[in-house]
């Protein structure tokens, strides 16, 4: 594959240009006033992927957004690689605070991305990453050198739950039968060092509401008489960390898989700089649960966090007025050996039995899933590995990530294989905020490192 690298240099303004057109396309699939425009990024997807080469693509209709899947055989007693990824994009509020409209991609240079990146939801997530697979399919079509059969499987609802991409793998095991899983939806150390992510978190999601009284009150009338449910939902929220940021919801840690102090310090050994993480993020210290550090806080420990809360008057001025109600949406990361759906009950019976008689609680579950592990010592982590070292000058490090894809557990079990991710974007890149941005070092040398991983990955099978 000696042209990989000159092919990439030959198309790059077209590849660029193409990720562009797709990025154009606002597939926020939480909102549903962008639901044409979610199907047409499918698609614009499946006419990538047949220009690609491959030979059958079909949108798949689900219960919601369809998958978009295609697939190149070239001989069935060749390993099959399984590429998943997914065209839908998070919402891009606060949209105040985007430096270009979201939907409206620009290339502009920054401290990480010298030679630029292009900024717009959904360029790193997901995708621009989505999207290497595309072009990395391409440049083996078009110079035959494909050296195994491909599958691709693109979904619309992953910043949803996927819960019809659960619905589809259950319906397909055959049609999805694989060797590996190759996902681009992680990150990577920095532009100089690769890393590979063997683990994510898994995810418990709830909404708490708290009710009260059943009118808006006057707060001088009824205050301190009756229980404001925004004061409650605080205190009650408050309790749920005790003063070393230890979960307090009994038997929530039970089973969470404890690491060696040999696998921590093995963890420890990758670059990381505090300094530069707090200068990034502008904080003037880190916070987290007492006796680990930030890296282990934000991947092998689980998490309790309020994602938003709200009720009363928010208007502006002042209203003087008790809630009827109050809200919030939390969520959870859990780890190995944590089940999400006993987390849930766990956070419910937990949350209900903390509050006063004074009002009334419903926790409703949205969505959620099961963390995931992956070993080193298969052959799709090695060829990975070797396909990074080729391209980057330097093996690549394992690290687990504290993000979820709550799919990859599921696809281990209906489809009993592994999955490798191999990450290109970095965690500075703003994924689910504005300004997103993919470097184009990034997006190009992805292009040039997934062939390696086919040309590795079948020449282990062997
Ligand atoms: N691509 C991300 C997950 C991710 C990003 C993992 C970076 C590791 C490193 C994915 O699109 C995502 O945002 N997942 C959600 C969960 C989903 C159920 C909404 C998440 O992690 O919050
Ligand atoms: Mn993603
Ligand atoms: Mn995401």
């Amino acid at each position: 594959m000696k042209n990989i690298k000159s092919y990439v240099n030959q198309h790059k303004d077209r590849f660029i240009n193409e990720l562009i057109d797709l990025l154009k396309i606002p597939s926020i699939s939480a909102d549903s006033a962008y639901s044409q425009d979610v199907l047409n990024t499918a698609d614009a997807v499946k006419n990538a992927l047949e220009k690609a080469g491959c030979t059958t693509v079909e949108i798949c209709e689900t219960p919601g957004y369809p998958i978009v899947y295609g697939e190149k055989i070239i001989d069935e007693n060749l390993p099959t690689v399984l590429v998943y990824g997914h065209y839908d994009v998070q919402p891009a509020d606060p949209i105040e605070l985007w430096d270009s409209p979201p939907f409206e991609p620009v290339i502009k240079t920054t401290k990480k991305h010298p030679d630029g990146a292009i900024f717009a939801r959904g360029a790193c997530d997901d995708k621009g990453q989505m999207y290497m697979h595309v072009k990395a399919l391409e440049y083996m079509t078009k110079n035959s050198n494909l050296p195994c059969n491909v599958k691709f499987m693109v979904e619309g609802e992953e910043e949803i739950g996927s819960s019809s991409l659960a619905w589809f793998v259950e319906r397909n095991q055959e049609k999805l039968s694989n060797d590996v899983i190759l996902i681009s939806d992680t990150g990577m150390i920095s532009n100089s060092q690769p890393s590979i992510t063997t683990g994510l978190r898994g995810l418990s999601y709830v909404e708490v509401e708290v009710t009260g009284p059943n009118r808006d009150l006057h707060s001088g009338l009824y205050g301190g008489a009756v229980a404001n449910p925004i004061n409650v939902l605080t205190k009650m929220i408050a309790s749920l960390h005790d003063s070393n940021n230890h979960i307090t919801i009994p038997g929530f840690y039970d089973g969470v898989e404890e690491l060696s102090l040999n696998e921590r310090a093995e963890m420890a050994k990758a670059p990381f700089s505090l300094d530069d993480y707090k200068k990034a993020i502008d904080i003037d210290d880190v916070y987290g649960e007492t006796g680990y550090t930030t890296n282990e806080r934000n991947s092998i420990r689980p998490t309790l966090d309020v994602n938003g809360i709200w009720g009363g008057y928010t208007g502006e001025g002042a209203k003087t007025v008790i809630a009827s109600k109050a809200y919030a949406k939390i969520s959870m990361r859990l780890v190995p050996n944590q089940e999400w759906k006993n987390i849930t009950e766990l956070f419910t019976k937990h949350f209900e039995s903390i509050a006063p008689k004074s009002v009334k609680i419903k926790v409703t579950p949205h969505h959620g899933g099961q963390g995931y592990v992956t070993p080193t010592d298969n052959i799709g982590y090695k060829a990975a590995n070797k396909a990074y070292t080729e391209t980057f000058g330097v093996p690549a490090i394992p690290q687990r990530s504290g993000g979820s894809i709550p799919i990859v557990a599921l696809f281990e079990k209906e489809l009993k294989s592994k999955t490798i991710l191999m990450g290109f974007g970095l965690d500075s890149d703003a994924i689910h905020s504005p300004n997103e941005h993919f470097g184009v070092f990034n997006y190009l040398k992805g292009i040039e490192t997934i062939p390696l991983f086919y040309k590795y990955f079948t020449e282990m099978s062997k």
